[in-house]
């Protein structure tokens, strides 16, 4: 057969083909080693120069002119393939929707329920760095060097910088606070914190902390702190009033120091919050913010003020009666789907 004629032919089957795999196992049999095209090339070597140039020209058009009209193809192949696709892959909008929705985690819920309630009481609503230096974490908050309260909590010191650490209480965002903003200063701050204590029912190495500071140039006592602690159980209880006891304690940056209990009965086995239990739970610390705080943030007015600090997995655990901290974060999803109705309650 003429080249031109197995040309043409191949062009016409070439473009009724419509997968790129037919195209491919085509073209070899006109391009490949021993395609048609390839033997027509093979026979220039026994013509003379004349003729060699006259038929390598021809040869040379009809090979440009095939793979064009190859290349054109597969193009459209490739085009009509992703019509298809996009066609078979519309959505159906008139399908019913899934109606299980998601909900918020129990953590994630009580600290958005507190910052809520702390914004509409005027507080500010404050954050500071996880990551953090020793001045914020212990110098500023009165524990020098060598103090003995370095040790009690076990901290996450960062490899390669100096005096930078995760920080291990959120008293930090205190100072923080302290040195950005004027006086008189509400805030509520609620994060992550970091100790390097073993996994298990009850402690884990990153737990959330609330702290809580009043600064006032105008005198605030101890009875204000004991006022507004109440009101922060009642509220994360969900309960119209609580009954605390303070017992005194030791934090280098309140003094005087307190551990604050509240009072609860048991019963069928659950912690009921009530004023006239006989059993009392430990929540957490507060005090008198030390003098020397003041001093290291740069105040020099003398000013009067409180602190607490709670651990947010401890009243959330107390609260939904959960008595394994691991279970907050192990992902299962039926903790969700068990807390969700209480939650949207
Ligand atoms: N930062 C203290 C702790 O982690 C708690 C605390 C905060 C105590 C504020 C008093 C005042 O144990």
């Amino acid at each position: 057969m003429e080249i031109e004629t197995a040309t043409l032919d191949f062009i016409k089957t070439i473009q009724s083909l419509n997968t790129i795999v037919e195209i491919d196992a085509e073209k070899s049999k006109f391009l490949g080693k021993n395609g048609i095209l390839t033997k027509e090339f093979k026979k220039l070597s026994v013509l003379n120069t004349e003729e060699k140039v006259m038929f390598g020209k021809k040869l040379n058009t009809i090979k440009n002119q095939v793979e064009e009209v190859i290349n054109n193809q597969i193009k459209l192949v490739k085009k009509l393939e992703l019509d298809k696709k996009l066609k078979e892959e519309n959505v159906d909008i008139t399908l019913p929707i899934n109606k299980e929705f998601g909900s918020l985690h129990i953590l994630s819920n009580e600290i958005r329920r507190i910052k809520n309630e702390y914004k509409a009481k005027g507080f500010l609503i404050l954050d500071g760095p996880e990551v953090e230096t020793e001045f914020f974490n212990f110098d500023a908050l009165n524990i020098p060097k060598y103090h003995p309260a370095r040790q009690s909590q076990d901290t996450f010191y960062i490899e390669d910088f100096d005096e930078t650490l995760l920080r291990t209480q959120t008293s930090c965002v205190q100072i923080r606070a302290m040195q950005e903003k004027q006086l008189p200063l509400r805030m509520i701050s609620i994060g992550k914190t970091y100790r390097n204590d073993q996994l298990d029912a009850t402690h884990s190495p990153m737990f959330h902390q609330i702290e809580g500071l009043v600064v006032d140039n105008n005198p605030i006592n101890i009875g204000n702190l004991k006022d507004e602690l109440s009101k922060f159980v009642a509220f994360v209880f969900e309960v119209d009033s609580v009954l605390l006891r303070f017992r005194p304690s030791f934090f280098p940056f309140t003094e005087p120091s307190m551990e604050v209990d509240c009072c609860y009965s048991k019963e069928n086995g659950n912690i009921k919050i009530n004023k006239n239990g006989d059993k009392w739970l430990e929540l957490g610390g507060a005090g008198m913010v030390h003098p020397n705080v003041f001093r290291a943030c740069g105040i020099t007015t003398e000013p009067y003020g409180f602190a607490f600090g709670f651990g947010l997995e401890r009243l959330v655990m107390l609260k939904y009666g959960i008595n394994d901290i691991r279970s907050l974060y192990d992902t299962d999803i039926r903790l969700l789907r068990h807390y969700k109705s209480i939650l949207i309650n």
